[in-house]
């Protein structure tokens, strides 16, 4: 029979949600079990791309440093190349992940972080290691079986898969954060829209040291125009740095109609040796494995007091670099609503805000990851390739672009357009950060999200209508610098106002001890522990200097005040009870 395993907080897989959930909760204080299947976390480098948002999780979390100290830093990271080989012909460059310098300063204004590169292999276990410090029981080699829900909890079925044994684990919540193959959301009926295993696509990784071919031009991906490179995947072939400059993964499309391709050692060699357009380079290939591409997202994630994290509910090719990235949000937001609940600060129907507010996420993400992918056609449409049968017409074609003809003249223009285009794979700031959520868990003030004045897929506009997320700035005084989302860390809820919105400090005290929620109203100014360095809270608060944000754990504004109420008390007390479900 086994015995039973207590605990508040099953979570299941240690990928980039489920290790970064069971974090969250650890530094929380909420008891979890995080199980896994595998003896040891991610196996290739797969997801790496790390995002502002992302970033400023890890940074919520006190283990920034320890993610950097792992990464390839921002200034490495962007620019992407695309070409015949890494060796060949040079088709074109873009800056990416907000290195171009116009771009570069939407991205230092919008966050204290930089998107940085960190395969899942070095990120999983930072984040791995910091949840069992914190206090999180890992189980690896454990498998999810089964679940039953009650009034009270849920009785988890799992696996020991060093004895073979079955044993039950009982929680009050259980979170699947276990891929895109999840039995979690299928045993739970999870109601979804879009395809799986719409387009094949293969990795390769190996070691080789090719310096000499691109430090010059340091980015994470170089994309390569080969015979075959529009089949399958992510939209042409890819050779991706793992670590610079001498660990590589590429990516190569197989059609997913036929018979799935076998890459042995030579197979790969060749694939490797093709794409670097070096046919004598030394390789040692150090891993091979096939994948499919899906277009797929939940419209509801979670059933009772179970909820689904990650590619369990987004599943979509890595463009845009958005599935680790979303996979670490999702776990942000729900979290701090469980702990609220299971602490006695929330009702439970603050859980059913978690699908409010990230279901729509999931379906923009995957939906971009998949026309980002689809409109790698335009590039290959530029050169005149798309009808190429051999390597000869396609060479023909691809050197055309040099040609002092009109033919010439308009591969050229048409090139401009396609590059121009992949800004919205590889410099998606609004896709990146501009997340608002609606849900009963954030308070209308009556205003509403201004039309965006630039491409909303391109361009992040800070706003503080509630439901935004918090704008950032920098603050201080005349030895400490912090980011505005320092101000308001993930254990607690936190008003920022101004000098003339002191009588909040009070308000927060009273109706914080009152209803038992972690609540700190910081006063931005001069004379205070922090000031407003270079003026930018009060340009970006939007509100009068008495206003108040009320700012969510996660960093979203629950609610403003434009300016300070006759009664700030009972404005307060009811906001609060309302977006805890406490009414
Ligand atoms: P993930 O799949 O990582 O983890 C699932 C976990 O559940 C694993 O720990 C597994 O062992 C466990 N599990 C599964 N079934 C179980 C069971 N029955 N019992 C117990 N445990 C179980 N994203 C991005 O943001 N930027 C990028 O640049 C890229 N690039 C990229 C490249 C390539 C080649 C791929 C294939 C993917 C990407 N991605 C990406 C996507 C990224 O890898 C993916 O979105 C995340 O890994 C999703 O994280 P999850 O934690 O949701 O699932």
């Amino acid at each position: 029979a086994g015995s039973t395993v207590t605990t508040d907080v099953v979570v299941v897989g240690s990928g980039p949600a489920g290790a970064s959930a069971a974090l969250l909760l650890a530094t929380l204080g909420v008891d979890t079990v995080m199980i896994t299947k595998y003896r040891w976390t991610a196996n290739t480098p797969r997801a790496h791309i790390t995002n502002q948002r992302a970033m400023e999780v890890f940074r919520d979390l006190g283990i920034e440093a320890q993610v950097l100290a792992d990464a390839t830093e921002h200034s490495l990271v962007g620019d992407t190349v695309f070409c015949t080989s890494i060796a060949g012909e040079e088709i074109g460059r873009i800056h990416t992940w907000g290195t171009r310098p116009d771009r570069e300063g939407d991205y230092r204004l919008a966050s204290p972080c930089l998107t940085v590169d960190i395969p899942q292999t070095y990120l999983e276990p930072i984040l791995v290691r910091n949840a069992a410090q914190r206090g999180a029981q890992t189980r690896f080699s454990t498998e999810y079986l089964s679940h039953s829900q009650d009034a009270d909890g849920v009785t988890v079925r799992v696996l020991d898969r060093l004895t073979g044994q079955e044993y039950d684990i009982r929680a009050k919540y259980l979170i699947g954060a276990d891929g895109a193959r999840s039995k979690v959301a299928a045993d739970i009926g999870l109601p979804f829209e879009g395809a799986m295993d719409i387009a094949g696509s293969m990795n390769i990784t190996f070691k080789a040291d090719i310096g000499r071919l691109v430090a010059h031009r340091p980015s994470v991906l170089y994309w390569v125009i080969q015979p075959g490179s529009n089949v399958g995947g992510i939209g042409a072939g890819l050779v991706r740095m793992v670590r610079p400059w001498n660990e590589w993964l590429i990516v190569w499309g197989y059609d997913i109609a036929e018979e799935p391709p076998v890459v042995d050692e030579a197979a790969a060699v060749q694939i490797v040796r093709n794409l670097l357009g070096v046919p004598d380079l030394e390789v040692e290939i150090t891993g091979t494995s096939l994948w499919g591409n899906n277009e797929m997202y939940a419209t509801r994630l979670h059933q009772g007091r179970v909820f689904c994290a990650g590619d369990a509910v987004h599943r979509h090719p890595p463009s845009n670099g958005l599935g680790s990235n979303t996979s670490v949000q999702d776990s942000y937001n729900l979290a701090w609503k469980i702990a609220a609940v299971l602490k006695g600060h929330a009702a439970p129907s603050l859980l059913d805000t978690y699908s409010a507010e990230r279901a729509p996420v999931a379906e923009r993400i995957v939906k971009r990851a998949n026309k980002s992918s689809r409109e790698f056609v335009d590039i290959f449409a530029a050169l005149g390739v798309l009808d190429a049968r051999t390597e000869a017409e396609m060479a023909a074609a691809i050197e055309e672009r040099k040609a002092n003809t009109p033919a010439g003249a308009a591969k050229r223009a048409a090139l401009v357009r396609a590059m121009e285009l992949k800004n919205y794979e590889f410099n998606a700031h609004g896709v990146e950060l501009g997340q608002h959520y609606a849900s009963a868990a954030v308070v209308s003030d009556g205003s509403e999200l201004p039309a965006p004045a630039r491409d909303a897929d391109l361009y992040y506009e800070m706003s503080t209508v509630p439901g935004a997320h918090l704008p950032h700035a920098w603050v201080g005084d005349s030895t400490h610098r912090h980011a505005l989302m320092d101000l308001a860390p993930y254990g607690r809820w936190t008003l920022l106002t101004g000098i003339a919105g002191e009588a909040w400090e009070q308000a927060a005290r009273k109706v914080g001890d009152e209803l038992g929620v972690p609540l700190t109203a910081v006063v931005i100014g001069p004379g205070h522990d922090v000031g407003d360095l270079y003026y930018d809270w009060a340009r970006v608060r939007e509100t009068d200097e008495s206003g108040v944000l009320l700012v969510r754990p996660d960093k979203h504004i629950a609610w403003r005040a434009m300016s300070l109420p006759d009664d700030p008390e009972t404005q307060l007390r009811r906001v609060l009870l309302s977006v805890l479900g406490r009414e």
